[in-house]
């Protein structure tokens, strides 16, 4: 089984790369953001409370997200595998992320993190942000935010899985063709 985090900042490419990974590989898509977004776009309590945090840039409550994960590992219990996509980002996120996978009999393949600098990201937000209709894309403020609890919360995630061996970071700047041959050679690698 391959499963493999995708990491990276607000606007690093995960979602775009996801897609092009899940064709090749032929793996199931989780991620946290679009799950909420769907919660969101349904009207669903849970949508509703994560929308005020959302569009704040905050995080949601990690037991919101990984009770999502539990219930998406348990529908999709043939899968070949995962690309968990905005998830883990903390590290209790990352704790019961081992655990859920222990109990499929499987565990994280590795991570790849996209390394892009703030002032692309925030150039990568604003320019969807003027179509995708998404409220954290609105402005620059919400975006700095956004980077701001990444860089609190979810990049020591990083060190969590390079301390099991199972971390490669990639230039995230460039042809999208590119980035994605790297991050194909660095899952061939953790796959041998
Ligand atoms: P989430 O939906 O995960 O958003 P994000 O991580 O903040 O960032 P994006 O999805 O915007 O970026 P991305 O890395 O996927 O980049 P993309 O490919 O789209 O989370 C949203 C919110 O939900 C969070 O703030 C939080 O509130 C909540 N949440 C989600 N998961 C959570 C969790 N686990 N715990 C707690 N809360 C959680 O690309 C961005 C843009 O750049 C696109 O327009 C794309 O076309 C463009 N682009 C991509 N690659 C390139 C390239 N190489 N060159 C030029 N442009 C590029
Ligand atoms: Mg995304």
């Amino acid at each position: 089984m391959l499963n493999l985090v995708l990491f990276g900042p607000p606007g690093a490419g995960k979602g775009t790369q996801s897609e092009k990974l899940i064709l090749k590989y032929n793996l199931v898509h989780l991620s946290t953001g679009d799950l909420l977004r769907s919660q969101i776009a349904a009207g669903t309590e849970l949508g509703l409370r994560a929308k005020q945090l959302m569009d704040q840039g905050l995080l949601v409550p990690d037991e919101v997200v990984i009770g999502m994960i539990e219930n998406k590992l348990q529908e999709n219990q043939s899968a070949a595998g995962f690309i968990f996509d905005g998830f883990p980002r903390t590290v209790p996120q990352a704790e019961a992320l081992d655990q859920l996978l222990a109990q499929h009999n499987t565990q994280i393949t590795t991570m790849v993190a996209l390394v892009v600098d703030d002032e692309e990201l925030t150039r990568r937000l604003l320019l969807r942000g003027q179509t995708s209709g998404r409220p954290d894309d609105q402005n620059e403020e919400l975006i700095r935010r956004r980077v701001k609890e990444y860089n609190d919360k979810t990049a020591p995630v990083a060190g969590y899985y390079n301390q099991q061996g199972k971390f490669a970071a990639i230039d995230g700047i460039g042809n999208i063709e590119t980035i994605f041959d790297h991050i194909c050679a660095e899952i061939q690698q953790a796959s041998n």
